[in-house]
Formats: C-alpha cells, sequence, structure tokens
C-alpha cells in the first residue's frame, strides 16, 4: 500500500464543547499552531460555533465540519440542521455515525448511510465513524462487524463519491477512556476496511481512500499510531481542544 496516494487527515472531534466565544478563542490558538501543516486539518464543532468558525478559520489551513447532519433536505424534523443548512455556511466536512450517536441518539447504520448519501449529494466530505464496543471486542467480532458497519454505510456510494468519504475507526472502548488502541490494533482494523473498501470499489479507490483512527489519540501515542502503514490520520476528541496537543498530534501526520 503506498500512503503517498491518499491525504492525512487530522480532524478534531469538539463533541458538546465550547460556546462561540470560547471557540473563536480556541480557534485563534489553533490558526497558528498549525500553520503550515504538512496535511489537511479540520475541525469539527457544535452548530452553534459553525458561523463562527467558517469566519475564523477563511484564508487558513484548517478546513471547518459539523458533528452530524440530518439526511433529508428540509421539513418537519424539530432541531434537526440538514447538510444544504451546512453548505450554506461554509461547512466542508462533518462527521456521521459517531459511536457516541449511535449510543445515545439511537444512530443505526441505516440512518448513518442515509445521513452520508444526503451528505455527499449535497457536496460535503463525510468522515463516516465505525467501530466495535469492548464486548464485541471480546467476543472476536470486531472484524465483522466492521465490515459490516462500513457496507452498510457506504450502500449507494458511487466510486467518484468515495474521493470525499474518509472513514474513521473509532473503537468505542478507546474513546474518552484514556486506553487506546494499540498502533498494532489500529492497523489491523484500519487496514480490514481498506480491504472492505477494495471489494466494493476495487484497488485504486481503496488506495485513496483516508482512514482515521479515533479514541485517546494524543501528543504522546499519535507518531506511532500514524506510522502504521493503513492509518492515515485521526479523529481528535479530548485532545482536539488543547492547541499545543493537536498541534503536535497535527505534526505527527505531517511527517
Ligand atoms: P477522545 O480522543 O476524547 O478519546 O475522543 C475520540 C473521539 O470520539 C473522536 O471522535
Amino acid at each position: 500500500m503506498n500512503k503517498a496516494k491518499r491525504k492525512a487527515v487530522i480532524a478534531g472531534n469538539w463533541k458538546m464543547n465550547k460556546t462561540a466565544a470560547e471557540s473563536a478563542a480556541l480557534i485563534d490558538a489553533l490558526i497558528p499552531a498549525v500553520q503550515g501543516a504538512g496535511c489537511d486539518v479540520v475541525i469539527c464543532t457544535p452548530f452553534t460555533s459553525l458561523v463562527t468558525a467558517v469566519e475564523k478559520c477563511a484564508g487558513t489551513n484548517i478546513g471547518v465540519g459539523a458533528e452530524n447532519v440530518h439526511f433529508e433536505k428540509s421539513g418537519a424534523y424539530t432541531g434537526e440542521i440538514s447538510a444544504d443548512m451546512l453548505v450554506d455556511l461554509g461547512v466542508k466536512y462533518v462527521i456521521v455515525g459517531h459511536s457516541e450517536r449511535r449510543q445515545y441518539f439511537a444512530e443505526t447504520d441505516e440512518t448513518v448511510n442515509k445521513r452520508t448519501k444526503a451528505a455527499l449529494a449535497a457536496g460535503l466530505t463525510v468522515i463516516v465513524c465505525v467501530g466495535e464496543s469492548l464486548t464485541q471486542r471480546e467476543q472476536g467480532v470486531t472484524e465483522e462487524l466492521v465490515r459490516l458497519q462500513t457496507k452498510i454505510a457506504l450502500g449507494g456510494v458511487s466510486a467518484g463519491e468515495m474521493a470525499r468519504v474518509i472513514i474513521a475507526y473509532e473503537p468505542v472502548w478507546a474513546i474518552g477512556t484514556g486506553r487506546t488502541a494499540t498502533a498494532e490494533q489500529a492497523q489491523e482494523v484500519c487496514a480490514a476496511i481498506r480491504k472492505v473498501v477494495g471489494e466494493l470499489y476495487g484497488a485504486d479507490v481503496a488506495e485513496a481512500t483516508t482512514i482515521q483512527y479515533g479514541g485517546s489519540m494524543n501528543a504522546g501515542n499519535a507518531d506511532e499510531l500514524l506510522q502504521k502503514p493503513d492509518v492515515d490520520g485521526g479523529l481528535i476528541g479530548g485532545a482536539s481542544l488543547k492547541p499545543a496537543d493537536f498541534a503536535a498530534i497535527v505534526a505527527a501526520a505531517g511527517k
């Protein structure tokens, strides 16, 4: 596999953190910290910070993303946000299928697929999250499960659209726990995901698809994880709220 064929992408997932004013201050610190990065840099903020983030990041190397999107274009879906609404703001990326949404907000593989297709149709780049729980890992079904999640998420997505799909492997047991997957575990599953993408779209698309690892990635462990041949970047939670830590991860990905 040739890592040069794909973009390294480090994306921050801010989750439900930061008011708009706090976001502005964080972005002011992030801009100089990641200037000249050797990889793509993205911050995914709460909906309420997107306007601020797009304004602040204009003309910088930081792309802005949302953390979720609804699959319908418009209508009676109180509290939801459509892909067109995000595009209209200047948002370029969206996270879909994060395990916290699967766990707390009844997200299913089917709705992940619907959101992925709607976001792609609107022109967004989609970060599709997949990953197993601790029980599933202990049952030895990680690879089967992640294959299935990936296949269902990508149902109806064309080979051309795959240029705007990033897949994030996030083992649920590693998220926010300080318990990172070993570099070997991350590599094993990211390689399995690339294999499925290859089965669906062929080797060229598989080699060009960015596959991230996420789950307690930090300044101390990023280097080892990102050196693995199939780990092309990271989806960063806690450490993305700390400019120096996020910058160190970005620097590791740019090597
Ligand atoms: P942490 O980096 O805080 O473990 O979160 C990872 C994550 O869920 C990113 O989407």
